[in-house]
């Protein structure tokens, strides 16, 4: 029977949003589907020149591209929705209005790539009786029941490049090097590309760091003979006896804190400990464009397709997930329950001190 389905990417964007993009469409038509593009996330429901067909010609060419070709935005939230009223903003609810459109473009199945503040509004769209199949993307790596989102491979490759660059200008200047990455209040970036970039700090959010300690440990070296010091850390890591509150917008639910800055706050503080250069770098967005690596491309493809297989089955509220070598699903609330965070008493942490890095604590 022939359906109608629609596609939207949500929040921040990241690599292999085109690859899924293509996967849905190709294997939508492969079924003699019709597949509906949304631009910039749901706030697209809101304008009809934003909803577009999708078919075979719109999406040759675009799997190695980065970003994605719907467009997105992290404050597209129907249920505090922005709006300008005398000359302020205020938040209104939209929902009723996305739902209606929904059923007026007559799509039986939406398949929503995002991450968990882009899920968690599906999944109260969901509960308004929108059907709905989720994929899940960040660079931060952040959502629980998948082994890993797509988007964070090609975000470790750019922070483990900039690590090995930072390595040779640090040993040259016998300076101190920091380097703030992103992944919000997970420091799986930190970590992962921390210890493929050979870092001798890294910081992350799970562990509060302890400033003497990190600085003393850049001394030792020194007394070692390593004249340099390479320091990742996670935007979302701060000193012990500090706090981080995770911080969500009362309405909505959805995260809005604006992280940055620890890669100066650290060098200014290190300073004080250190007679040393210390020059801080902050990779940002880089990390999020870009062409996706070959791992990305393969996982968002994949995910495309087992969204549309989804929808066949009627299987609405679930998330494509990746599991070992399997794509599989699980329900969308139980991967946005909570973050999927660091163990700081687990194997990867465990076995980057084993490493000799120095872990903040
Ligand atoms: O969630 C992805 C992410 O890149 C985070 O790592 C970062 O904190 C945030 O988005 C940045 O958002 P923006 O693009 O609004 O600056």
């Amino acid at each position: 029977m022939t359906k109608r389905i629609g596609i939207l990417t949500g929040g921040g964007d990241c690599p292999g949003l085109n690859a899924v993009i293509r996967g849905v469409v190709k294997s939508a038509v492969c079924r003699g589907w019709e597949v509906v593009g949304i631009e910039d996330g749901f706030d697209g429901f809101l304008h009809a020149e934003k909803c577009r067909v999708l078919g075979l010609e719109e999406v040759r060419g675009i799997l190695p591209r980065g970003g994605t070709i719907l467009g997105t935005t992290n404050r597209g939230n129907p249920f505090c929705y922005p709006i300008m009223r005398d000359g302020k903003v205020e938040q209104v609810d939209v929902s009723d209005e996305v739902v209606s459109r929904i059923g007026l473009l007559g799509i039986s199945g939406l398949v929503v790539v995002g991450g968990d503040g882009t899920l968690k509004i599906a999944l109260e769209l969901m509960r308004r009786g929108v059907p709905i199949v989720g994929v899940p993307k960040t660079i931060d790596n952040d959502l629980l029941e998948t082994d890993v989102t797509f988007g964070y491979n090609t975000a470790l490759e750019t922070a483990t490049d900039a690590l090995d660059k930072l390595h040779s200008t640090a040993e040259s200047h016998h300076r101190v090097m920091v380097l703030e990455v992103m992944g919000r209040y997970a420091g799986w970036i930190a970590l992962e590309s921390g210890i493929a970039g050979g870092a001798d700090v890294i910081l992350i959010p799970e562990i509060p760091y302890d400033l003497e300690k990190v600085g003393a440990a850049i001394v030792e070296r020194g007394r070692r003979g390593r004249r340099f010091s390479v320091v990742v850390a996670a935007e979302g890591a701060f000193p012990k006896g500090g706090d981080r509150v995770i911080r969500e917008c009362a309405g909505c639910k959805t995260v809005v804190e604006r992280l940055g800055g620890i890669g100066e706050q650290l060098s200014r503080e290190l300073g004080g400990f250190l007679e040393m250069d210390i020059r801080a770098t902050v990779l940002g967005h880089l990390q999020r464009g870009g062409s996706p690596s070959t791992f990305d491309r393969c996982l968002g493809s994949r995910f495309g397709v087992k969204a549309v297989e989804l929808i066949d089955a009627g299987a609405f509220g679930q998330m494509a997930c990746l599991k070992g070598r399997k794509i599989c699903s699980v329900p969308i609330e139980d991967a946005i329950r909570t973050l999927n965070l660091i163990d700081p008493d687990g194997e990867m942490v465990r076995h980057a001190e084993s490493l000799g890095i120095m872990l903040g604590r």
